[in-house]
């Protein structure tokens, strides 16, 4: 069976000019066809611009009936016109309705003087700056990050594995070697997800996943997610991956997710420019505040 093919539209498709966007109003877009689509909207109110996949986190119906119009009538939220969800426009987040703190999912776009563009995900942002610097970015200390390749994931699966490790994740669960596999080819095949991996010399060390997110205050960002080898602990390796990544990305909002009782790694994220972003253990580093 093939894959089909994905819809959606090269990095830099022009979406509209800034004048065709009413304030506040909408434009919805979408490519493809029946069952292999992407749709997707961008809002306008005041200076700011977004855009969000055109799918409600209910019931996975598109916002609009309407053209394309997502505001409610008060022209504050946007709505779902399906079961009536509204969304903040500045992150996508719930606040009404039957997806209340759920989040619409986030669209990278570049917004000029003049247009609204589709920008480049994130993996393939990195692809090209990764082609540009051979493959690899490295630091003072000879620590190097590299795209994840298929061949990642047995090493990967037991860096997760690792009890230490589940200990400060979100999901304390040990994944099973399937559930790993599966989860990991779909992390390569997302484009605007992307993994890479630490090496000293052909050693991998550790990672860094980023995953397009919306944070309540931040707006669309990265979740970084930093996993270092059991074997590689307590080397200032994490750090390093941070100031790294922030190198290769210097113009997107990064966060962070760390359990409060994580005395060491928020120590790494806060000397790296990371400060709190709510009382859920969120951290956030804006452009330009990394050290
Ligand atoms: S599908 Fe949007 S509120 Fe139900």
């Amino acid at each position: 069976m093939s894959a089909k093919p994905d819809p959606r539209p090269a990095p830099g498709t022009l979406l509209c000019r800034l004048d065709e966007l009413a304030d506040p109003g909408s434009r919805a877009f979408a490519w493809g066809e029946f069952g292999n689509e992407f749709r997707m909207f961008v809002v306008r109110k005041g200076a700011l611009v977004r855009a969000y996949v055109n799918e409600c986190p209910h019931a996975r119906h598109p916002l609009d009936w309407n053209l394309g119009q997502v505001f409610d009538p008060s022209r504050e939220l946007l709505v779902c016109a399906s079961h009536g969800a509204k969304f903040r426009p500045e992150d996508g987040v719930c606040v009404e309705g039957p997806c209340l703190g759920k989040s619409l999912m986030p669209v990278e776009i570049d917004v000029g003087d003049k247009t609204v563009r589709l920008a480049t995900p994130m993996r393939r942002r990195l692809e090209h700056l990764l082609v540009e610097s051979d493959s690899r970015v490295s630091d003072r200390t000879a620590l190097t990050l590299r795209l994840a390749r298929p061949m990642d994931a047995q090493t990967t699966f037991a860096w997760q594995s690792d009890p230490s490790t589940r200990l400060h994740m979100r999901n304390p669960e040990k994944p099973n070697w399937e559930e790993h596999r599966a989860w990991f080819a779909l992390l390569l095949a997302d484009p605007r997800r992307a993994l890479l991996i630490a090496e000293y010399g052909n050693t991998p060390v550790g990672s860094i996943r980023l995953d397009p997110q919306v944070l309540a205050g931040a707006g669309a960002a990265f979740e970084v997610s930093i996993v270092t080898a059991p074997s590689h602990r307590n080397k200032g390796i994490g750090g390093t991956i941070l100031r790294l990544t922030r190198e290769l990305v210097p113009d997107v909002v990064l966060v962070a997710f760390v359990k409060p009782e994580n005395a060491a790694s928020l120590k790494i994220f806060a000397v790296n420019g990371y400060v709190p972003a709510d009382k859920d253990g969120h951290l956030v580093n804006w452009p330009g505040s990394g050290h």
